[in-house]
């Protein structure tokens, strides 16, 4: 090769290399301008002025248009299910909380489903107790290092740190996911904690919905969701849901106090499931970005045409015709965290989570507030991003941390206070 050849082979890698990451925008000043849906003009051009038509006009279009275009509409039909306490140990953390197993299997005619729930309640519990609920990624022996919990049997992604070939999770994964389950500082808090295995659900990559649980909802001829129905962070929500159902059974807990909580990809179906569940008494996503609590009209990060490319079987079909073209869309993510209000939503972001876009999460957490208002419930205290390590707690409540895209310590405390602020000594504002 010449060289006049090979300078120009070195141009056209470095221009490949830079259009490549030219699609994706990490910097302020290059956010284009865009027009931020209002949440209180009704399709008809009306204005939304009262809460009652907020219940009864505006928010069903809202939610009608997250569920048909986005996420896609979860299945009402209810399935079989029986809850089994596989394992129950009440010295747990030295004798501090009461560990329990449940399997919960889902049925319809010859298929079925079953999805595991690990959780700890705290002994010194008087009474019925609040409890985080959350998906963990793993398999539930991630979240401690404990030889008595079942290892999940369901499908995991390998993992070669831990040795996993075959999509089954093993021995060496137990306590891998610990340090973001601070479970022994949830319990001295005084609150029950539960976890399940998003992958019971769902599991998460592209088969055409051949396992998981859609597959008992099809009928008759059915082989894959219709264009307006769920994917996977659908399939999720709904396990979310149906833990709740089994907790509705369990009297050490407060049925009317659990929290959903979810990180990245899991605080997208969070939001998702304290959307569509007004059982939910408060939802916290962290670090969730696009198609969580990002607004996705900011051209900041990841945007719709590469979330629905790498995971095609997150969103529902329709989602995809926003492919480059976040302008069409007629809302946004503020207003999907407008569809909780007016129960409580914490927010984080994380400093170095650029693909997240941060300040995209707060302003949708910012613009939602004006629902909460007309709720009466005050959305956030503040009109500006708040500094690092400085939260910020209305009904709404929003944080950013330093550091890179990670649930810590640092985050759950803060979920705690907001959540001891919600519960325990609500505040009017
Ligand atoms: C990817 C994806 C994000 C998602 C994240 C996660 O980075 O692009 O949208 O939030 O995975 O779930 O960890």
């Amino acid at each position: 090769m010449n060289f006049t050849k090979s300078i120009f082979l070195l141009f056209l890698l470095t221009l490949n290399f830079t259009l490549a990451f030219a699609q994706w925008n990490f910097d302020e000043s290059q956010v284009k301008p865009y027009i931020l849906p209002d949440a209180f003009t009704l399709a008809n051009g009306k204005k939304n002025t009262t809460e009652n038509e907020w219940w009864k006009l505006r928010r069903p279009e809202i939610f009608s248009f997250f569920e048909n275009e986005v996420y896609g509409k979860t299945p009402t039909k209810r399935l079989g299910v029986s809850y089994k306490i596989s394992s129950i140990d009440k010295n747990a953390l030295e004798g501090r909380a009461t560990r329990k197993e449940i399997r919960v299997t889902f049925r319809n005619g010859k298929k079925s489903l079953a999805m595991d729930i690990l959780m700890y309640i705290p002994n010194a519990a008087i009474k019925a107790v609040p409890l985080f609920l959350g998906m963990n990624f793993d398999g539930n022996q991630c979240v401690i290092k404990d030889t008595t919990i079942s290892i999940t049997d369901s499908w995991v992604d390998n993992d070669k740190r831990f040795g996993i070939t075959d999509n089954r999770a093993n021995e060496k994964t137990r306590g891998s996911q610990k340090r973001r389950w601070p479970i022994e500082k949830i319990i001295e808090r005084g609150y029950a904690v539960a976890t399940i295995y998003y992958g019971d659900l769902d599991p998460d990559f592209d088969d055409g919905f051949q396992n998981g649980i859609q597959p008992l909802f099809y009928k008759n001829g059915q082989t894959k969701p219709a264009p307006n129905e769920w994917g996977a962070i659908g399939a999720w929500a709904w396990g979310l849901s149906r833990a709740l159902d089994y907790f509705e059974t369990d009297k050490q807990i407060d049925a009317k106090k659990v929290l959903v909580h979810g990180h990245s990809r899991l605080g997208k179906a969070a939001l998702w499931a304290g959307a569509q569940d007004e059982r939910f008494a408060m939802v916290i996503s962290n670090n969730s970005g696009c198609m969580g609590a990002a607004l996705s009209k900011r051209n900041f990060g990841e945007d719709i045409k590469t979330i629905n490319k790498a995971f095609p079987h997150w969103f529902c079909a329709n989602f995809k015709k926003y492919n480059d073209n976040e302008a069409s869309i007629p809302f946004d993510q503020h207003e999907l965290i407008a569809l909780i209000a007016p129960r409580p939503v914490y927010v984080t972001s994380a400093q170095d989570d650029l693909w997240a876009d941060p300040k995209g999460e707060f302003l949708s957490t910012f613009f939602a507030g004006e629902v909460y208002e007309l709720l009466r419930e005050k959305g956030l205290p503040v009109t500006e991003q708040p500094p690092i390590h400085q939260p910020v707690m209305g009904t709404i409540g929003y944080h950013i941390r330093a550091g890179k895209h990670d649930v810590t310590d640092y985050d759950w405390e803060q979920y705690m206070n907001f959540a001891d602020t919600c519960f325990y000594k609500k505040i009017k504002f």
